[in-house]
């Protein structure tokens, strides 16, 4: 088998490279471990940020969001018993898009497929090969057979725990490493909504997030210790526990409904440097992990395959290489400021263990600026909302 470019990944990443290169005129295939409904029923995040929405709508993908997804112009920050809100529009005039990501991906699977392009889903045992070489290929079982694939370039976007990044040699890449003290309990909820836009809160007993997915399903969160067990929880204590973290004095309800999953995430920051080596080039979860606080990881992700596109179709295009050259050095840079972004919201929103009420009250203070201050608030919207495009990378 030979292919262009060998996508190691089927997630928001790997598929949307698939897709934009395919409208370049280059040629992909995706390798992908898991099956089609694994991929497609995966619950991760729900916001594109407005360049990801963009770019689903102006590459052909964007119909069924526009259509399902729920267009935000705000969010509320609620701390000290009062919510404050945050307006996109009057600060950034940009917006957000809650759609689920799995949402994202059946999207493309299925423009990826009825464009014709390969997705070979239950590919085990990838290995990468060669990457040093002008001949990289990529080697897998499927249906209990083995294959190569020979291609000119490896895009890595099988996230945190696929085998690209670790076939680096030791030495060719540093990683930058914090892992947060605590988890999110996550929880989906049937019935209405108890909000239009999200309410991001602080409160003493730690953070909590009231998202939504759809108009009958809610998507709630709240701060826990990242080793507990969602068997420790039965569902009256989490209704408990959300209570106490989001009343507020005025007439807001939180809507009680039939928990219909529970999962802890754990969280950290993460990146490597460079994002490439050789051949293969790494995009998305694969080269960098944010903490979900700032809703940026296939954002993140999303964006480094725009610039990856490019680089890739440069070089097909007139056989330049400078693109490819640049490609980690401009990402980083990208990375690094959402990384900043998602550990700032992650800082000023959680319990930290060993907080006492001096730090409290400087999470209390920060956040009185951020929503009374002009300045402040443009900083949070017009990172919520996304930097543009070639603003820090
Ligand atoms: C979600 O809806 O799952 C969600 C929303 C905002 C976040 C993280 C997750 O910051």
């Amino acid at each position: 088998m030979k292919t262009q470019v060998a996508i190691v990944g089927g997630g928001p990443a790997g598929l949307m490279l698939s897709h934009l290169l395919h409208l370049r005129g280059v040629e992909s295939v995706v390798l992908e471990a898991r099956s089609r409904e694994e991929l497609e029923s995966e619950i991760r995040a729900g916001v594109l940020e407005q360049n990801t929405a963009d770019l689903l709508t102006e590459t052909g993908v964007g119909e069924r969001m526009k259509k399902e997804g729920s267009v935000h112009h705000g969010v509320e920050l609620r701390f000290g018993g009062r919510g404050h809100r945050i307006d996109f529009d009057d600060l950034v005039g940009r917006a957000i898009t809650v759609y689920g990501q799995h949402e994202v991906v059946k999207d493309l699977i299925k423009a990826r497929l009825d464009a014709g392009g390969e997705i070979l889903f239950e590919a085990e045992g990838v290995e990468v090969r060669d990457i040093d070489s002008e001949n990289p290929s990529v080697t897998f079982r499927k249906d209990g057979e083995n294959h190569e694939l020979s291609c000119d370039f490896i895009a890595g976007c099988d996230g945190f725990h696929g085998v690209c990044r670790k076939s680096i040699p030791d030495g060719a890449i540093t990683n930058y490493e914090r892992a947060y003290p605590f988890g999110w309990f996550g929880i989906l909820v049937e019935g209405p909504p108890s909000t239009r836009e999200l309410i991001y809160n602080l409160h003493e007993r730690g953070f909590a997030l009231v998202s939504t997915r759809s108009p009958e399903i809610q998507r709630l969160y709240f701060q826990c210790d990242p080793n507990d067990d969602t068997e420790n929880w039965p569902d009256e204590r989490i209704w408990a526990e959300m209570h106490t973290r989001l009343d507020i004095a005025d007439e807001w309800t939180l809507e009680e409904g039939r928990i219909i999953q529970k999962s802890i995430v754990r969280m950290r920051s993460f990146v490597c440097e460079p994002m490439q080596f050789g051949r293969l080039f790494l995009a998305g979860d694969a080269a960098h992990i944010v903490p979900p606080t700032g809703a940026k990881g296939m954002n993140l992700a999303i964006s480094d395959i725009r610039c990856l596109t490019e680089a890739l179709a440069e070089f097909y295009e007139s056989g330049k290489k400078d693109l490819l050259e640049s490609y980690s050095e401009v990402r980083l840079k990208r990375v690094w400021a959402v990384s900043r972004f998602s550990w700032w919201m992650t800082s000023m929103l959680h319990r930290f263990e060993g907080d006492d009420a001096f730090r409290h009250r400087m999470q209390i203070a920060e956040l009185g600026y951020v929503v009374e201050s002009r300045a402040a608030s443009t900083t949070l919207a017009e990172n919520y909302t996304g930097l543009k495009e070639g603003e820090s990378g």
